[in-house]
């Protein structure tokens, strides 16, 4: 098991990462004085496998209980939210109780939500199931739900007492799920550049065939790299945009496809591919640094859904309603080369067009 330490000062705590470290967490929680009072959210398909092995450990010193939420975003909704706060407070849980979140990225969101806000805070424990949740979500605090009006515009940041991320899971991980977490793992890849972008390129296949050693050297180091970059800028001040290198490409074409056959990962991956083909406009990248990230997302062998025409105009006019937008400008983050990121406004609207029509 490796150990990375998120230092945060008196926010600070332990992500464990290794192999069947699920079954091993009560030894874990001993180092805790938590009230030995836990509620545990998670959603039916990761209950089915894994449940068990996380209650079993609770023994009757313990008063421990399970919710499940239904599967899928709509969960992350005020509506679920005041369920479990109901549940928590008929439960008379206390603010040194603890929330444990066993789960995808929604489970953690939603959840580490709860914990934030139920009476101003209590204890909160991730276990996150997805690839995305592992390397992303779990890391970094932001919790959240969303609003009918949008994703993820109720929230805060609310850093967890550990994350103990069992790479293990991952073999029960429906394909598509496992394909949008590399998204977010190529976008590390990029951001470091280096070793991690060219460990990546030479074992994707065996990443495609989920070889858990290698997957677990991958999800440390991408864990890693959030890690220095959160605690560099916890509230996302500055460096912390890096993290959203495709995402404001990604999140236009998730509304465009109105959040149905585009999940977030896969559009990360486009969004990236846009990203390099303005850099490349903007003459920010070699013509080796494109190619190199091109290759690498070419070999996911992606197209998008359906047989449409992408409306480039109304795209556009999604992106300049992304909360990101600053001034009425458009600000991308755009790799000048794998390791090389820059934050950019873009007035040219022909690039976003171009970018666009790229990965059509
Ligand atoms: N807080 C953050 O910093 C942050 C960052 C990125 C994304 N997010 C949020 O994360 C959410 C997406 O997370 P996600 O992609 O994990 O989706 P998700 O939570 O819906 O999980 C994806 C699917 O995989 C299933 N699943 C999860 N682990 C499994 C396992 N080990 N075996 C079998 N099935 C499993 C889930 O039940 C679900 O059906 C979005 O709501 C997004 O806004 C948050
Ligand atoms: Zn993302």
């Amino acid at each position: 098991m490796s150990i990375i330490f998120v230092d945060l000062g008196n926010r600070g705590y332990q992500i464990h990462i290794g192999q069947n470290l699920l079954a091993g967490l009560m030894d874990q929680l001993d180092h805790f004085s938590f009230r030995k009072q836990a509620a545990l959210i998670t959603t039916p398909p990761v209950a089915e496998h894994y449940l068990e092995t996380v209650t079993t450990q609770f023994d009757d010193t313990w008063q421990f209980c399970s919710y499940e939420v239904p599967d899928g975003e709509q969960s992350k909704s005020s509506d679920t939210a005041e369920k479990i706060y109901t549940w928590l407070i008929e439960k008379q849980f206390e603010r040194n109780s603890l929330i444990i979140s066993l789960g995808g990225g929604v489970v953690g969101d939603l959840a580490g939500f709860v914990a934030a806000t139920y009476l101003r805070g209590i204890n909160l424990i991730h276990l996150p199931t997805s690839l995305l949740a592992q390397v992303d979500s779990s890391v970094g605090g932001k919790v959240g739900i969303n609003h009918p009006l949008g994703k993820n515009l109720i929230g805060a940041f609310y850093q967890p007492k550990l994350v103990v991320c069992d790479v293990s899971v991952l073999k029960t991980l429906p394909d598509v799920e496992y394909i949008c977490g590399l998204g977010e793992v190529i976008k590390y890849g990029i951001i470091a550049g280096g070793s991690l972008f060219h460990l990546i390129s030479q074992k994707l296949d065996a990443i495609f065939a989920r070889k858990m050693d290698i997957l677990t050297d991958i999800v440390q180091q991408c864990i890693q790299i959030k890690t220095d970059i959160v605690m560099q800028d916890e509230y996302e001040q500055n460096i912390r945009a890096y993290l959203n290198l495709g995402h404001t490409f990604a999140h236009a074409l998730e509304k465009y496809y109105r959040f149905g056959e585009l999940k977030h990962g896969q559009a990360v991956l486009f969004g990236i591919r846009c990203a390099i083909q303005v850099a490349r406009d903007m003459r920010m990248i070699s013509t080796d640094g494109f190619e190199q990230i091109d290759n690498l997302i070419q070999r996911f062998n992606l197209s998008l859904p359906g047989n449409i025409n992408l409306d480039t105009d109304a795209l556009i006019e999604i992106m300049f309603r992304d909360k990101k937008v600053k001034d009425g400008r458009i600000n991308l983050v755009l790799p000048a080369g794998p390791g090389e990121i820059r934050i950019c406004p873009v007035d040219d609207l022909s690039l976003l067009e171009d970018a666009f029509n790229s990965i059509q």
